[in-house]
């Protein structure tokens, strides 16, 4: 047998987050957050960029998915078993603050809240199943937003760091790993969901865009500094989106596009949390955007703050490449890639129009390895599909596991290039409401939820044909694909 190029400790395990299956919205005290207002739909994100949008629910004309989830909350010890039967070494989800701190505000947090929390970390250490944390995904507390304007505004940093300090508090002695911020540059395509921007709050104005970064920033490098304070062993990183973007072709006016939207778009936010400093583009990044930088607000403390407390690993999510051209303006574009582009003539794109790349894993691990020399952590990746269940509620999703296979391919050629990976988590191990869409039907999970679109079903629990194999993979560290 061929010695498998996999690390013996290598963290297999898989991903999601609070909002997208908890459910239970309001439930011992939750308070509602931005994804709670998210109506289901593909249009959800035009939706809350009307003009007049105003973050209030109507549940006459629209459906929340968020409010229901999965409904984990009430069945996460079924779910905890079902990943440790697969074998999970980890298990990354997410707090969510508005359950901590239903308003965001205030001085004490909701032990109800923190009470759900014990219980999900120790269903996870019965198992032997290290917990992986984001600190905030996706799930600015509503309250944030409608009575401060979100992260442009600079008192967040407070709130964010009382969330998080009562968090790394009370787990840090059974959480080694943490991240701050998920996906936190997504904000250049979508500020809804990391920063709780819309249009109608100021997300037209690219200046409120890089404030709330740099609020975000501070925020980051302060709970790196309660974390190691509390323990130096802990391991906090950043946690960001990255699509490997590619020039259409050898010209060079593309190759400068590309290697600028590559600044924009996939290290702009690492390189500040990796490196503590604003990169050397930072000026013409933003003349770009017609920002000045006395145009924001910032200090020589926290410019010092982002200096000494630098994340320690960059977890990222990969799920697709992006292509540039600016010379030829008729190429088609990719349709329904939320990161955009043209369409590359060498890939295929899944049913939501994101194009599948597995050599683009291998190449973003070489380029972020290269550039910050840190360990990576692949924190999602994954394929959103239609799954068909038969009678025997089997779903024979051999499409997720040619996907899952040819990524994890991927990273085994980046171990043999010589980068260092710490772990692999795909995306959304077990069904649950899309970010970008709010739906159910676009599934990624090993395991079968059996709920619908609007929240209808018996929310059963099924295994897919890929929940065997990922088994199969971890027990073999990588080698039986
Ligand atoms: C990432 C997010 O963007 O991609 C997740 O961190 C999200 O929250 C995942 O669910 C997949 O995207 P979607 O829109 O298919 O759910």
């Amino acid at each position: 047998m061929m010695k498998t190029v996999f690390p013996q400790n290598f963290l297999w395990g898989g991903a999601t987050a609070a909002n997208q299956l908890e459910g239970a919205y309001l439930t011992d005290g939750k308070g509602l957050s931005v994804p709670d207002v998210l109506p289901e739909g593909k249009d959800r994100l035009d939706i809350v960029n009307a003009p007049d949008y105003d973050f209030s629910l109507d549940e006459d004309k629209y459906f929340y998915p968020n409010h229901v989830g999965i409904d984990h909350y009430h069945h996460f010890k079924e779910d905890i078993a079902l990943f440790a039967e697969m074998g999970f070494k980890c298990y990354r989800f997410s707090i969510a603050w508005s359950r901590i701190f239903p308003q965001g505000d205030e001085d004490q947090p909701n032990e109800a809240g923190l009470k759900f929390y014990d219980q999900l970390i120790d269903e996870c250490l019965k198992y032997q199943i290290e917990p992986v944390v984001t600190i905030s995904h996706y799930e600015l507390p509503l309250n944030l937003v409608k009575k401060y304007g979100g992260w442009k505004n600079k008192r967040l940093i407070d709130f964010y760091e009382n969330f998080a300090r009562v968090v790394l508090q009370r787990y840090y002695h059974k959480v080694k790993y943490w991240m701050t911020f998920n996906e936190i540059n997504s904000a250049a395509h979508f500020p809804v969901m990391g920063q709780g921007l819309v249009k109608s709050n100021g997300a037209d104005d690219p200046k409120n865009i890089f404030q709330a970064w740099h609020n975000q920033f501070v925020g980051s490098a302060k709970a790196v500094k309660i974390a190691h304070e509390l323990d130096p062993k802990l391991q906090v990183g950043c946690m960001i989106l990255y699509a490997t973007t590619y020039s259409y072709d050898a010209n060079p006016e593309n190759q400068l596009a590309a290697l600028q939207a590559n600044q924009a778009n996939n290290y702009f936010c690492a390189d500040v949390q990796v490196r503590g400093h604003y990169p050397a583009y930072t000026k013409s990044l933003l003349a770009k955007h017609h920002v000045a930088l006395s145009d924001l607000q910032y200090t020589d403390a926290e410019l010092a703050l982002l200096a000494q407390y630098t994340v320690d690993y960059i977890g990222f999510s990969y799920y697709m490449s992006s292509t540039v051209s600016v010379t030829q303006t008729d190429l088609p574009r990719v349709q329904g890639n939320l990161v955009g582009g043209v369409k590359n003539p060498f890939l295929k794109s899944s049913a939501w129009g994101w194009e599948v790349d597995p050599t683009g894993l291998r190449i973003a691990l070489n380029e972020l390895y290269d550039r910050y020399e840190k360990p990576l952590f692949v924190v999602e990746n994954g394929l959103g599909a239609i799954d068909q269940i038969d009678e025997q509620h089997y779903v024979a999703d051999d499409y997720r596991i040619d996907y899952l296979r040819d990524h994890i391919q991927a990273i085994a050629a980046a171990l043999s290039d010589g980068v260092s990976v710490m772990g692999y988590t795909p995306w959304g191990c077990i069904d649950l409401v899309s970010a970008s869409t709010g739906e159910m039907s676009k599934r990624y999970g090993f395991i079968y939820v059996d709920v619908d679109n609007h929240g209808q079903g018996t929310f059963k629990r099924y295994k897919k044909k890929s929940f065997a194999w990922y088994k199969q993979v971890i027990e073999s560290n990588g080698q039986n694909l």
